[in-house]
């Protein structure tokens, strides 16, 4: 009796997502390392990780509810589509604005993808769009609350109870890494 409820509460979870096909689990890890990148060498950051895609990470995000409580701690990035065709543009004083603590979703977005001690991520695609709360500007040029439609999120994994950009160490790149540093690129660590 106590296996058939378990797998009932397990089959109704697992009705929210839908698996995140391979090549999208590439195609976000390397979106989030270009940034990642860019950033580290920009500011420049000497602690910058390296992510890599965590599959256990997907089971973080069963739903939309559990979603908004993990996401307090900023962990979940909700996506509008999956398309990740913007490049990382921090030259000319960018990456020093993403350190400025906005109220603005989108420069909210970058300063959660720029976190340098999350090393992991994990993805959903959403049957049922999630809507979320996002701060955006008005049409009188003044911050204010709306919501948005997710169709799939995203998990950070890493130390746990991080702020955006808590533990950020400024300096040359790749030069305070506990674990080494990255094989694939000379501005991040290893995870
Ligand atoms: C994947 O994430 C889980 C949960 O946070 C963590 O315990 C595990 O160490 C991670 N695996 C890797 C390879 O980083």
């Amino acid at each position: 009796m106590k296996l058939l409820t378990a797998l009932g509460i397990l089959s109704i979870c697992a009705g929210f997502t839908l698996a995140f096909p391979e090549d999208l689990q590439q195609r976000v890890v390397d979106y989030l390392n270009r940034y990642r990148e860019s950033f580290a060498a920009h500011l420049p950051v000497a602690n910058m990780n390296e992510m890599i895609y965590n599959a256990s990470l997907e089971r973080r995000i069963s739903s939309c509810s559990i979603a908004r409580y993990e996401g307090k701690d900023n962990r979940v990035m909700y996506m509008r589509e999956i398309e990740f065709k913007n490049k990382p543009n921090f030259e000319n004083n960018g990456a020093e604005e993403i350190m400025i603590d906005h109220d603005d979703s989108e420069l909210f977005f970058y300063r959660q993808l720029v976190n340098p001690l999350y090393s992991g991520v994990g993805c959903t695609n959403l049957k049922k769009p999630c809507m979320h709360k996002i701060r955006k500007v008005s049409e009188d040029s003044k911050m204010e609350d709306a919501e948005d439609k997710a169709i799939a999120m995203c998990f950070f994994g890493g130390d746990e109870n991080l702020k955006p950009l808590e533990g950020l160490k400024r300096g040359e790149p790749a030069n305070q890494c506990p674990n080494g540093k990255s094989k694939t690129s000379r501005y991040m660590c290893k995870p």
